[in-house]
């Protein structure tokens, strides 16, 4: 077992003591990041004259070696090292001798450790970014073909009002967008290298820190060694910010689990995205949106674990942050796959138009609209508003809607109908009249996919 310490001990780790300290089983994922930031280290060193240029030529060749060797699976990393850094230097240490015993100057685990992690994180805020990006425009081409697609709106999960299938997208939307700018705010916030924090309070050694944070595509360098070393802000957030898009996914996959119910019947799954069941024949389950939506409890647990596993921590570094990894890196990877799979469910699944129509056109999701007619009409609003409800109340009674009353039963409610009250409660009235910004009526709806296309050929 490799490990880069072992000068001040008489006896060795117990073994299970090392299995149970050793991070190699998931920080090996940092291998890239461990290299990237020491080839910057190195070369840092030698602009400072603390290295010579042929020794941080031999380091960097040795560590670009071993990139390409680990890549090109000519080898593996070693299991039975404490951790990824100490494979990466071990190796290089066997492959160039004892000049490679000098890449751990003026360097400490802990801000190396730091920087990996936010190399790391970076990746995926990145990565994170571009899938929702994908999600937004499958979400923007069903908004477009869908301006006129009527469908119930609801609250409380009854039918409220009627809108648009792109208007209910577009909420959506907007949603993803916030996400997608949560993921820049992060991204300018952690940008900065926290390399030359050593173990906690700097070093002796000249560094150039900023030198070395302009190597790796940082804005600057991070402002206290001992936050440095034991920062995991960036983290925190990034996993707020992943649970925020999981609450998100887990919403619009709960609406898809209704739409595609024996009940609702408002859209058809693709066979690609359905599962079906082992006893009954007749099932075509919405399988990966349950997923989806379930899998959000993971992430939101890998939010919760990190904030408590740092509530206690007295400064700088303990090794209690080892335990930032396996969560984050799970909720990475759960929301990675999650956002990809739904973006492909999303955009093959087909809706019935016709189903989702008939619905909006029955449970009075006019009723508001039969009142407004009254209002223009000279009749107060609650006047109006109690006038329908007893409207409502009769359409019950006969089992019928408010469009098929005859003018005659309309009278006798109030005298105010008149033979356009058909129009303006029809399903087409009611939707087109809404007009403000934001709301459902079609060219509202156009000014909103104009936007949301500006917006996606810009960011
Ligand atoms: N595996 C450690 C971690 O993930 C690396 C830093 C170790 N530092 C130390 N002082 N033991 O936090």
């Amino acid at each position: 077992m490799a490990q880069l310490w072992g000068g001040r001990f008489n006896g060795s780790t117990a073994q299970d003591a090392f299995a149970f300290n050793a991070s190699i089983g998931f920080d090996r994922r940092l291998f890239q990041q461990d290299i990237q930031g020491s080839i910057a280290h190195v070369t840092m060193l030698a602009r400072q004259n603390i290295l010579s240029v042929e020794e941080k030529d031999a380091i960097v060749d040795g560590l670009e070696g071993i990139l390409k060797d680990v890549e090109e699976n000519r080898l593996e990393i070693d299991l039975s090292c404490e951790d990824i850094h100490s494979f990466v230097e071990a190796n290089l240490i066997r492959r160039i001798g004892d000049v490679g015993k000098k890449l751990h100057t003026g360097r400490s685990r802990n801000d190396q450790v730091a920087l990996d992690m936010r190399l790391y994180t970076r990746e995926r805020v990145r990565e994170t970014d571009g899938l929702l990006k994908e999600l937004l425009v499958v979400i923007l081409s069903v908004m477009e073909e869908n301006l006129e697609t009527y469908m119930p709106g609801f609250t409380h999960l009854q039918k409220a009002q009627p809108t648009t299938l792109a208007h209910h997208y577009g909420a959506y939307f907007e949603m993803f967008r916030r996400d997608r700018q949560r993921m820049a705010d992060i991204e300018r916030r952690m940008n900065y290298c926290p390399l030359g924090a050593g173990a906690l309070a700097g070093t002796t050694y000249p560094l150039d820190r900023e030198y070395a944070a302009s190597l790796m595509g940082f804005d600057g360098v991070t402002g206290n060694s001992m936050d440095s070393v034991s920062d995991r802000d960036y983290l925190i957030e990034f996993l707020a910010a992943l649970s925020t898009v999981m609450m998100h996914l887990s919403r619009f996959s709960e609406e898809i689990i209704l739409w595609n119910s024996n009940e609702y019947q408002f859209v058809e799954m693709d066979d690609a995205y359905s599962t079906g069941s082992s006893i009954m024949p007749q099932k075509k389950n919405p399988d990966i949106a349950e997923l989806v939506r379930g899998k959000t409890g993971r992430v939101y647990g890998a939010l919760m674990s990190l904030l408590t596993t740092m509530k206690g921590l007295p400064l700088a570094y303990n090794k209690d942050m080892q335990e930032d990894k396996e969560v984050a890196f799970d909720a990475m990877d759960t929301v990675k796959n999650s956002l990809s799979l739904f973006t492909g469910m999303l955009k093959t699944m087909k809706f019935r138009k016709d189903r989702m129509a008939a619905s909006a056109m029955n449970g009075f999701t006019n009723a508001t609209d039969a009142a407004d007619y009254l209002v223009g009409k000279g009749v107060p609003f609650r006047d109006a508003h109690s006038i329908v409800g007893r409207l409502v109340l009769y359409c019950i009674e006969k089992n019928t809607s408010i469009d098929k009353l005859s003018l005659e039963e309309l009278k006798e409610i109030s005298d105010e109908f008149e033979g356009d009250i058909y129009e303006a409660v029809s399903l087409k009235t009611c939707v087109e009249k809404r007009l403000t910004i934001g709301a459902p009526g079609p060219s509202a709806m156009r000014e909103a996919v104009e936007k949301n296309k500006a917006y996606l050929e810009l960011s």
